[in-house]
């Protein structure tokens, strides 16, 4: 088995750039691909900030974030993965742009680099088919926010080798991560869960069993959740869900993952949850206030 030490990460954005900074702080060279540099700035931003906590906690040595600053470039022309032992993907969930990019990809990289992907929802499968490396396909699901969260979901599909299984169980446990293996079922094992949860919090907002602040604060004082379900659908961007939740109820056909009304009209609105600066919170103030949803709420007890 051939070493993993430069990694390909396609997209900057939520994920791309917390799989990019665990993977530069592991020691990987590490090249970024994204559309634009100003996405590659915010991205790089981003991981300066998410870096500084760490050293503040003691969780990183300043060494240690040089070393990874220094092991990180950005780049928007895909041949310049052309060198790299894996390629993670995190671009949009959207089937089409992924698998043109796998294609792409497939005729850039050499024989032996790995394909991973991020996806959500999507079908691994549906994926590795595209490329000529079936068997070198798998799903790396890391969680948000990367830094923090030690889970991977290890991903096989139907034609994924136990070598490349082996390999990417390896890659995931050099980040530092905890790998649990998954089928290759939409939505994995957490987001089968995650997912008709979150979507049942919108529900319950647009039911007005109770306001969004406690809504959140039920869940997190009444089941020790770390946030509550509203403020982690803006945390994971209410159009990612929107997307995810689409083809989860495509491929299961069960009403618990349809998108609730609410969701695509804060999504048509361009509210995508914190990335946009508001959700089911606006983040434009200080501390964040519940945003004018133009429902007629009850008010917080
Ligand atoms: N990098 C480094 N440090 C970070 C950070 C980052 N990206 N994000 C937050 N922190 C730090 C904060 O600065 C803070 O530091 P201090 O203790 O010094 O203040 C610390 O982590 C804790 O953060 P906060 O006080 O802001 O908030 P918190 O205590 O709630 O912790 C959290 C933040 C770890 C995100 C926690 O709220 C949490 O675990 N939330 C749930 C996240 C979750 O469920 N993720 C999964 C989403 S689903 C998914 O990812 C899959 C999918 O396919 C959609
Ligand atoms: P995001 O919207 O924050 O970022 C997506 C990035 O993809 C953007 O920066 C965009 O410019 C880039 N992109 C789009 N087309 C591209 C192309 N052709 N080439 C290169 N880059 C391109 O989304 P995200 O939240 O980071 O999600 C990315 C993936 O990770 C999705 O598949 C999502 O389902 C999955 N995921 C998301 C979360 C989450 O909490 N948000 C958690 C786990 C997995």
């Amino acid at each position: 088995m051939s070493e993993i030490r430069r990694v390909g990460v396609i997209g900057a954005g939520l994920m791309g750039s917390g799989i990019a900074q665990v993977a530069a702080t592991a020691g990987y060279d590490t090249i970024v691909r994204d559309v634009s540099p100003e996405i590659w700035a915010r991205a790089r931003a981003g991981i300066e900030r998410s870096l500084a906590k760490l050293v503040e906690k003691a969780k990183v040595t300043p060494q240690q974030r040089d070393a990874a600053l220094a092991h990180l470039t950005f780049t928007t022309r895909t041949a310049d993965l052309n060198d790299r032992d894996i390629v993670v993907e995190a671009v949009t969930e959207d089937l089409d742009l992924k698998n043109a990019l796998w294609k792409e990809l497939d005729g850039v990289c050499g024989t032996a680099t790995i394909f991973a992907s991020n996806t959500s929802s999507l079908s691994i499968g549906a994926m590795a088919a595209v490329t000529k490396r079936s068997d070198r396909f798998i799903g790396l699901h890391f969680f948000n926010p990367v830094p923090l969260m030690q889970l991977v979901e290890v991903v096989r599909a139907v034609t994924t080798s136990e070598e490349t299984f082996t390999r990417a169980v390896a890659f995931a446990k050099s980040l530092g991560k905890e790998p649990v293996a998954a089928r290759d079922s939409s939505g994995f094992l957490v987001n089968l869960l995650l997912v008709p949860y979150l979507l049942d919090a919108i529900r319950a907002v647009e039911r007005h069993v109770g306001s969004v602040p406690d809504i959140d604060r039920a869940m997190q004082l009444g089941c020790g959740h770390p946030m509550g379900p509203l403020a982690l659908l803006d945390f994971v961007g209410l159009d990612t869900t929107h997307r995810i939740a689409e083809i989860m109820h495509r491929e299961y056909g069960e009403a618990r993952y349809a998108p609730p009304p609410l969701l695509r009209r804060m999504v048509v609105a361009g509210m995508s949850g914190r990335k946009s600066g508001k959700g089911f919170y606006d983040y434009s103030v200080d501390p964040p206030r519940v945003s004018d949803l133009g429902l007629s709420e009850q008010e917080p007890v």
